[in-house]
Formats: C-alpha cells, sequence, structure tokens
C-alpha cells in the first residue's frame, strides 16, 4: 500500500513539472500589460510568473521556468517550453508575429532556424549571451549589438499597437510610424 502511494505521489509530482507549455495567438498580449524588468518584458503561461520574474531579475542570471514569455519588440518573442524540450535552443521557442489593433497572428515559429525579416537568426544572436544568462541577450551579455537606438526601442514598445491604452507621446508614434514605412517591420 505504501509502495502504492509512493507511485501515486511521483506520478502527481512528474505530471506537474511536465505541464504542456500551450502555444496560440491567444498567448501573446500588449507589451504594456506585461511585467517590465528593466528595458524588456516578461509573463509566463503557466501562471508561474513569480518564477520568471525572480530569475529575469536576478544579477547572477538563472535559468528561466517553463511557460516564460519574454519580449523586447511587440513581434519578436522568445517562450521557454518544457524542460528538455529542444536542449540545443535550452527549451526556447522563437516567434515573429505580425501585430496589429486586432491581436497577434504567427508569421513563423520554431527552434534554431528562425529568421526574422531583417535577415537575423533568432537563435545564432541570442546563444552568444554567456551561459548564465539562459539565452538573453540585453546590453552585455555577450551578444552582439543591435543597432538600434534606445530610444526607437522604446517608441516601439509604447506604441504596440495591440494595446487598448495608446500611452505613446506624439513623438513615440510618430518614431513607429516612421520604422514601419522604411523597415521590412
Ligand atoms: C542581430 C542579432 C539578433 C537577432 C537576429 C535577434 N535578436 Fe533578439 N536581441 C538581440 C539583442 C542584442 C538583444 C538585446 C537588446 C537590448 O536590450 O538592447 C535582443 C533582445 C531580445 C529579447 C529580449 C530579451 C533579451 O534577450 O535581451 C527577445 C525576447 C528577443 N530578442 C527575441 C528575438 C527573436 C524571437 C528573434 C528572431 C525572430 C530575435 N530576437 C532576433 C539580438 C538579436
Amino acid at each position: 500500500m505504501r509502495i502504492f502511494l509512493v507511485a501515486f505521489f511521483l506520478l502527481l509530482t512528474s505530471n506537474a513539472t511536465a505541464r504542456p507549455v500551450e502555444i496560440t495567438e491567444k498567448s501573446f498580449k500588449c507589451l504594456q500589460e506585461m511585467t517590465p524588468v528593466r528595458g524588456f518584458f516578461v509573463d509566463n503561461l503557466l501562471g508561474d510568473l513569480d518564477a520568471t520574474v525572480k530569475v529575469a531579475q536576478s544579477a547572477q542570471g538563472g535559468v528561466y521556468p517553463p511557460g516564460s514569455v519574454v519580449q523586447l519588440f511587440p513581434n519578436e518573442v522568445m517562450v521557454k517550453r518544457e524542460t528538455g524540450f529542444n536542449p540545443v535552443t535550452k527549451d526556447w521557442e522563437f516567434f515573429e508575429l505580425d501585430v496589429d489593433k486586432n491581436g497577434s497572428t504567427i508569421r513563423k515559429r520554431g527552434f534554431a532556424d528562425v529568421v526574422n525579416r531583417f535577415g537575423g537568426n533568432c537563435f545564432a544572436c541570442h546563444i552568444a549571451a554567456k551561459p548564465q544568462w539562459d539565452l538573453i541577450c540585453e546590453q552585455d551579455h555577450g551578444c552582439e549589438k543591435l543597432p538600434i537606438p534606445r530610444s526607437v526601442v522604446n517608441s516601439l514598445q509604447k506604441a504596440d499597437p495591440r494595446c487598448s491604452t495608446n500611452t505613446a507621446t506624439l513623438w513615440q508614434r510618430f518614431t513607429n510610424w516612421s520604422v514601419r514605412f522604411f523597415t521590412p517591420l
């Protein structure tokens, strides 16, 4: 009987840790509704936001828990899949979205093969982050820097078209419009 109970308990806990991370277009939301950490935004699709924020805020880095969603731009997303799902990308799945006032459409999703519309491979850049940062680049984790000034990053974040209330300044809206007009975004 005791063995039975132990086996039952193990089954329960192993199920709990292997909860599937289901991702659809509805999984993504306006950046301003996510949790800001320094310059980027996080969420957790399994409801484990505290664990995600803890790693994101750690000065030592760490491994993001399954379900973690990380974004810098409205249309590029990293989602942490189930542990062991893809050892090459450390279980990160990369997404490129189209976003408008109706929400998000998934243009591309995948692992080491996703290329953004500027011709850059997500994984190839992000793998350069030092191991303790779990593929998160920020500005000083070892990745090649993005050729985009911070003010433009802020404008794209503030003018995310999916947000119901737009808090972008006129200048930020203009910057957002210009980037969309003059680039493949
Ligand atoms: C040219 C290299 C490069 C490519 C290609 C690239 N990224 Fe990044 N990405 C970066 C750098 C560098 C940062 C940090 C920028 C900063 O904070 O100023 C970043 C930031 C991010 C962040 C915020 C967390 C972090 O790492 O700082 C996410 C999420 C992200 N990118 C996802 C993607 C996805 C998804 C793709 C592909 C669709 C992609 N990136 C393509 C270099 C790249």
